[in-house]
């Protein structure tokens, strides 16, 4: 009995730390977060998709270039968003980890990246 409660919290230990080295590597550093870019896309102020055709986003707008023939990398995206170009305003109110996340939604949306 005694070995039994001594046993078990260590396997369990070995379980938990598992899960926590697999978790993060996969899904928070390589994947873009889609959702939370494509809310940004259409939430910002102004939001990007009143100027852009994205058809992740399901925009259509028409000022700007359709974003899905420019395929932007990801640092295109950042520097229109961070600086603004042509018509297009700066961002200045974003935080830069938003600017990240709808910088890298963009760029997979489109294809730019992988
Ligand atoms: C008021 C309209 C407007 C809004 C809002 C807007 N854009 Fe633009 N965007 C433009 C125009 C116009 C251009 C082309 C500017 C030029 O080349 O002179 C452009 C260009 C771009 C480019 C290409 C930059 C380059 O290097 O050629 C990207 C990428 C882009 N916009 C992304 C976004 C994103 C992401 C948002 C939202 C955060 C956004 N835009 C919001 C009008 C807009």
């Amino acid at each position: 009995m005694r070995e039994v409660v001594l046993v078990l919290p260590g396997k369990r230990a070995f379980f938990a730390g598992l899960l926590v080295a697999s978790l993060p590597a996969g899904t928070l550093a390589a994947e873009p977060d889609m959702e939370a870019g494509r809310a940004l896309f259409v939430g910002a102020t102004p939001a990007c998709a009143i100027c852009h055709t994205l058809n992740d986003a399901q925009s259509s707008g028409a000022i700007g270039p359709k974003l899905d023939e420019i395929k932007p990398d990801a640092a295109r995206v950042e520097t229109a968003i961070r600086n603004g170009i042509g018509q297009m305003p700066a961002y200045t109110t974003l935080s830069d980890k938003e600017i990240e996340t709808l910088a890298a939604y963009v760029a997979k949306a489109t294809g730019a990246q992988p």
